[in-house]
């Protein structure tokens, strides 16, 4: 886990003294949505993969008791989570923190809010093993369930066809590929922001490029860059599985820690228990962030005003004006992009038989 605290210094140095001092400069951090999505060489997307993946999705079988889907708590319906402070998980148990927005999550190079998981395949398939998101524990109880359901060895067999063309051997591992794969097309481009910076300059409104400026100008852009706003865009700058994880509180001491509970969950620490890992957190996506209040690990932040406010104090130790508030949540608004639309496939039946 040592890159950590190395790519936190390398970024830091990199940014304060490169970004916050030239608007040129800066420009190049804020960049449109690429056209392209990062797929690992391991597992290549295709069609039948997605459409699995989607289906596998809707699927309400895949918690224990049948009641929640992936969809219940990441609505791609709508902002891609629940909003809600914390998800009702299985059984009604509360989960321990807050669900992401599942729009652009390719870009992600790590996943979870503390970042620990280093795919998008290996956060599904600890997720699915997570008892309080789906009631299991082990992987043959949640095949079990899979292959219990008639329809999806056929669905499985299409989308991971073998070269013998022998039925698949469902797995976890195949189920979280699918997943993925299905994740990855959740794109949203096109919002007002990527088409400004792509050349229309007329599409941001006056108030909206003054967020732009003030969000530069308040070193927000020094954590809150690139692609996705969260950091080096994946590639040679940063791999996938490495992190950019920065502090949260940065500058403890302000009222927010206790107003906002901020203190509480010490990031990636709690898995680490490295003491320079306190308060370590990825640095989340900004985009479509109208959309999916409440804000935080946390949610304890009910809207964005709030918590623009917060992250100019605990961040920079700025107290921003409410003009500087209003500005910034202008130009935050302009980065909801266009989701696609999608229709709810038909999942498999078994037929005259109950699964549960
Ligand atoms: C009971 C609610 C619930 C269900 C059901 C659920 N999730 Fe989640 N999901 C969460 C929560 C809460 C988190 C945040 C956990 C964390 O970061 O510590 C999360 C995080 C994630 C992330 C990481 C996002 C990021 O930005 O790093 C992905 C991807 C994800 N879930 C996909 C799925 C998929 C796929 C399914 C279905 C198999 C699913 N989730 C089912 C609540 C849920
Ligand atoms: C030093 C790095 C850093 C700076 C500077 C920074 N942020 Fe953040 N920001 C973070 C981290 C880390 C989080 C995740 C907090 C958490 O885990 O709850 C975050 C979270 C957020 C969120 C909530 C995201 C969500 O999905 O709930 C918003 C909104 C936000 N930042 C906006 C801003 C604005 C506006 C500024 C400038 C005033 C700013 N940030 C400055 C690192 C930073």
């Amino acid at each position: 886990m040592k890159h950590f605290s190395e790519t936190k210094i390398i970024f830091r140095f990199f940014l304060i003294t490169a970004l916050l001092s030239s608007p040129v400069a800066a420009f190049d951090y804020l960049q449109p949505l690429p056209d392209e999505i990062p797929v690992p060489a391991n597992n290549p997307i295709t069609a039948a993969k997605v459409e699995l993946g989607k289906i596998l999705f809707f699927d309400s079988r895949l918690s224990l008791d049948g009641t929640l889907s992936c969809n219940s708590c990441h609505n791609i319906m709508s902002g891609g989570e629940d909003g809600r402070a914390f998800s009702i998980g299985f059984q009604g148990k509360k989960t321990r923190r807050s669900a992401q927005s599942l729009w652009n999550v390719a870009f992600k190079t790590v996943l979870f809010w503390d970042g620990h998981a280093k795919s998008l395949e290996a956060q599904t398939i600890e997720h699915i093993l997570d008892k309080t998101i789906t009631g299991y524990t082990n992987e043959s109880d949640f095949v079990k369930r899979i292959k219990s359901i008639g329809g999806y060895q056929q669905a499985f067999n299409n989308a991971f066809k073998n070269t013998f063309n022998k039925p698949v051997e469902i797995n976890l591992k195949l189920v979280s590929q699918a997943l993925s794969s299905f994740e990855r097309t959740l794109t949203t481009p096109d919002s007002r922001f990527d088409r400004y910076i792509k050349g229309e300059k007329s599409l941001l409104t006056e108030q909206e490029k003054r967020g732009m400026e003030e969000f530069r100008l308040k070193g927000c852009i020094a954590c809150h860059f690139g692609v996705n706003f969260s950091g080096p865009a994946p590639g040679p700058a940063l791999k996938m599985g490495d992190g950019f994880y920065e502090l949260f509180p940065n500058n403890r001491g302000s009222k927010y820690d206790k107003l906002y509970n901020l203190l509480e969950d010490k990031g990636i620490y709690y898995l680490t228990k490295n003491p320079g890992h306190e308060y370590m957190w990825r640095v989340p996506s900004l985009r479509n962030i109208a959309l999916t209040a409440p804000y935080f690990h946390n949610g304890s932040a009910r809207t964005l005003r709030e918590a623009i406010l917060i992250m100019g104090k605990t961040q920079y130790g700025h107290d921003l004006s409410d003009q500087q508030v209003e500005d910034i949540q202008a130009f935050l608004m302009s980065l909801t992009g266009k989701t696609p639309d999608i229709t709810l496939p038909r999942l498999p039946v078994s037929s005259g038989k109950s699964v549960f």
